[in-house]
């Protein structure tokens, strides 16, 4: 097997007395989809978190293309090309579609080579050319995901973390958001996807990693992670059966 894009060696982080995540390990390989699934309060956005430099570990290492990324701040990591879409997106509501995207283009990899270009590119591939110029303010919750996610593709990203980016919404929208995931990576971008429910995940995800109470409890291909005995317990035992 190539050297894993990102490599997660045995990261922890406590709150006071809880340890939201506690020693996981994973990789994310080049080129393809890997999904981290797990039931509400698992620890995944914690995880994001750490990996982005939001919060600092409590012991762990994390490598990115071979180079200890842990301990760097949050905009450094950035501009290593890790770019996070987050749960809940927070645009600058007064300003259009475009600059919002725009925004994004900015602070990425790119400086200010091609923004233009690089902004209508991400409109494109999620679907938004349409309401480039409308006021993100009055865009319903499955665009606003969109908008999300554009602004984290404009930073032209190697490895795009999202969170719960089907949280919420209609199976068509989730299909066209999914269908952005699947030209990413035809283009070359990997992709690291947090999702509570993994059914909405598995037609796309190469690899699958499920955390439950702040641990990895499975790792594996789609099929392998839902036929797993402690993943189908895990997910019987918070009443979150694929929906
Ligand atoms: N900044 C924080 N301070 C204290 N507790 C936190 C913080 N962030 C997350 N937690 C706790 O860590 C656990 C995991 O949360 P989270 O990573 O958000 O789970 P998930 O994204 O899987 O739903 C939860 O019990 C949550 O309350
Ligand atoms: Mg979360």
């Amino acid at each position: 097997m190539t050297k894993p894009l990102l490599s997660v060696q045995a990261i922890s982080r406590k709150f006071g007395s809880l340890v939201a995540v506690n020693k996981v390990s994973f990789d994310v390989e080049e080129g393809a989809i890997t999904s981290l699934i797990g039931p509400n309060g698992a620890g995944k956005s914690t995880v994001f978190n750490l990996l982005t430099g939001y919060v600092p570990l409590s012991s762990g290492r994390i490598e990115f293309r071979g180079e200890r990324i842990d301990g760097l701040a949050t905009q450094r990591i950035a501009t290593l090309g890790i770019a996070r879409a987050f749960q809940i997106a927070r645009p600058f509501r007064g300003l259009s579609v475009r600059d919002n995207v725009k925004v994004g283009a900015l602070f990425g990899r790119n400086g200010h080579r091609d923004v233009d270009e690089t902004v209508d590119d991400a409109l494109r591939l999620t679907g938004l050319q349409r309401l480039a110029d409308s006021q993100a303010a009055g865009l319903s919750v499955g665009h606003l995901r969109k908008l999300e996610l554009a602004r984290a593709v404009a930073a032209r990203p190697t490895l795009l973390l999202a969170d719960e980016p089907l949280a919420g919404l209609v199976p068509t929208e989730s299909e066209e958001i999914l269908e952005s995931f699947r030209a990413l990576v035809a283009r070359g971008t990997t992709v690291l996807l947090v999702e509570h429910d993994m059914v909405s995940v598995m037609k796309v995800s190469k690899r699958v990693v499920v955390v439950e109470a702040g641990e990895v409890i499975a790792e594996g291909t789609p099929a392998e992670v839902v036929s797993d005995p402690r993943v189908i317990e895990a997910y019987l035992g918070h009443e979150e059966i694929a929906r």
